[in-house]
């Protein structure tokens, strides 16, 4: 008899493919010692009643009550965790001016490690209590508020990726933000890397450095260079920003004659492991690189509505054989929550197939066959999100880490319109009507990471 560390009873859903989900009706989940699924037993399989009398009644056993679900724990794509200090404000400049008057200056107070320590703390706790169970986290450059970061991760039970924000080209970089010279700047990434892949042997869900150039025009070639040489070393994960908005588009243009993605690639900056966010203006040259390098990007449709000057045409992209996942991009995007950037890809993508201006015919106002389903958005939140990592996470299956959020549909204040639906329909009032309050329990790597 297997010594599970927990079995839990219930229903859960989950991606089987892109736009098809599994439901799992009743099934027993069973969770090793590692935090990994080790077996899900249906109803009708012969050690059904057996495990169920084994394990029935005891402390670890968890049964969901009527109007309880399981979900895959949410995984974040891109997040700038000192940005969390001023989400919800500062939402009306184009992004060059964003960067130059609100947000460097709020950044730029992370050397004071008190600070750094309430609004991280704070942040952590407040994506698990939304949900998501793994962040590919922009920190600033300050090493040690940094390594704090990824330190809160690891005591508060998330599944973090952490980088240490790269900013040394004094052209577009302010005097009191941005590292001292290119130097200091590769060297103290790499003291964060070893530091945090240190941090990681004594972890049990993972906790991963990451390389991150802020993006093009805050990093030096050298020091653009230096960073993909690091990555390469310590085969860490890298992110950076591509392709966001008209002005980042246009100023790789400016300085190589090409686009970001070729740019990036050329410094050896992407590989299997990178995530680039937004990448708004991809041209199908560049996706088919991504594609080719195994490069994902993480989709961040509100922080677009604000700051891309277009949509993301997430679908196309991943008809050619990308990975994309979802990012809140807090604070550029106002919300902590995946399940409302879920509900935004859905909707912008139905925006850019439809298309906005109504003066325009309608043959000639969108763009075909751009929507993306709720299925669709639901899986770029959770396996996209995984595959996008390269890492076993994203999906309610055996081998998967136990990262699962307990939806209470129920809760007298938060109840959903539930009535006699079949399960299908049950899991799209979730997606579109959940609000925290209906988040019970938070699960990583078979540990509890939230209750209610
Ligand atoms: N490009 C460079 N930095 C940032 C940032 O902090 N937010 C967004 N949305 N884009 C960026
Ligand atoms: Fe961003």
């Amino acid at each position: 008899m297997i010594n599970y560390a927990h079995v839990f009873q219930g229903t859960s859903f989950s991606s089987k493919s892109f736009s098809e989900i599994t439901i799992l009706k009743d099934y027993l989940y069973c969770i090793n010692q590692d935090g990994i699924i080790e077996q899900l037993v249906s109803p009708e399989d012969e050690q059904y009643e057996f495990l169920l009398k084994e394990y029935e009644g005891k402390e670890n056993f968890h049964y969901l009550a009527e109007g309880e679900y399981l979900l895959p724990g949410f995984i974040d794509l891109h997040v700038h965790a000192p940005q969390w200090a001023q989400t919800g404000t500062a939402l009306d400049l184009p992004l060059e001016d964003w960067l130059s008057t609100y947000t460097f200056p709020v950044e730029s107070k992370f050397s004071d490690i008190n600070f750094a320590q309430n609004v991280y703390e704070d942040l952590v706790k407040t994506l698990l209590a939304n949900g998501t169970t793994t962040v590919l986290y922009f920190a600033t450059v300050h090493k040690e508020a940094s390594l704090l970061l990824a330190k809160l991760c690891a005591k508060l039970g998330q599944r973090g990726l952490v980088g240490k924000v790269v900013m040394d080209n004094v052209d577009q970089c302010p005097d009191y933000y941005r590292d001292a010279n290119t130097e200091t700047a590769i060297k103290e990434t790499e003291e964060f890397i070893v530091e945090v892949q240190q941090l990681n042997e004594q972890t049990k869900q993972g906790i991963y450095p990451v390389v991150t150039p802020r993006f093009i025009p805050s990093c030096t070639d050298e020091a653009l260079q230096g960073l993909g040489e690091l990555a390469a070393k310590y085969n860490t994960h890298i992110q950076s920003h591509c392709s966001e908005s008209d002005w980042q588009h246009g100023y790789a243009i400016d300085r190589f004659g090409r686009h970001d993605a070729f740019a990036l690639n050329e410094f050896g900056l992407l590989q299997e492991k990178s995530i680039m966010a937004h990448c708004n203006f991809i041209a199908e040259e560049d996706a088919q690189l991504f594609a080719a390098t195994g490069t994902a990007v993480a989709h961040c449709p509100i922080s677009n509505v604000f700051f891309s000057n277009g949509v993301l045409p997430a679908k196309h992209i991943r008809g050619l054989g990308v990975d994309v996942g979802l990012g809140t991009d807090v604070s550029g995007g106002f919300s902590p929550s995946l399940f409302d950037n879920i509900r935004q890809a859905v909707i912008s993508s139905r925006m850019l197939e439809e298309g906005v201006d109504t003066t325009v015919s309608a043959d000639k106002r969108g763009v075909c066959s751009s929507r993306l389903t709720t299925n669709e958005a639901f899986y770029f939140a959770t396996a996209g999100g995984g595959e996008s990592l390269s890492l076993p996470i994203g999906r309610i299956e055996e081998n998967y880490a136990w990262d699962v959020q307990v939806i209470n549909t129920t809760l007298p204040s938060a109840k959903l319109p539930i009535f006699n639906d079949p399960l299908e329909d049950v899991f799209q009032k979730i997606l579109y009507l959940a609000r925290p309050e209906n988040i019970s329990e938070v699960w990583v790597q078979g540990e509890k990471v939230h209750q209610r």
